[in-house]
């Protein structure tokens, strides 16, 4: 039995330790990619905008920017993260872009 169970742990070692990056929440990409964010953003890569994962790690612990953030992506802005500026996205929707902003803040 015990032997049974160190086979099958060997047997999904391989998988596990391929599996990187952290996988990203498909339904989100695609709302992403609906509001047109996937032209600028990419989860992992620096592309006209930060990698979103640099985004999370830039504002952990930090709730409180949420809503500035939420506004900033609606309106557009710039001057945080170098010379580029991102046009205003208010064709998304503020809700949508209210879950997006949400889900980007908690990517590990
Ligand atoms: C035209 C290109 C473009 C599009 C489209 C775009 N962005 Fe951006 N985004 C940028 C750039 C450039 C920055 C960096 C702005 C700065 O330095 O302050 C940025 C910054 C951000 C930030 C961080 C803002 C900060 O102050 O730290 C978030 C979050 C973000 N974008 C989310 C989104 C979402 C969600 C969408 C889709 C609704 C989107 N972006 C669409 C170019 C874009």
């Amino acid at each position: 039995m015990k032997a049974k169970a160190l086979t099958l742990c060997f047997a999904l070692l391989p998988s596990i330790t391929l599996a990187a990056p952290p996988s990203v929440d498909p339904a989100m990409l695609e709302l992403a990619d609906q509001s047109r964010c996937l032209t600028c953003h990419d989860v992992d890569e620096t592309l006209r905008g930060p990698a979103w994962r640099d985004v999370a790690k830039r504002y952990r612990g930090q709730p409180e920017v949420e809503e500035i953030l939420v506004k900033k992506v609606y309106e557009g802005g710039g001057g945080v993260w170098g010379n580029d500026y991102m046009s205003a996205n208010k064709r998304a929707g503020i809700d949508n872009i209210r879950i997006l902003v949400r889900w980007i803040l908690t990517l590990p």
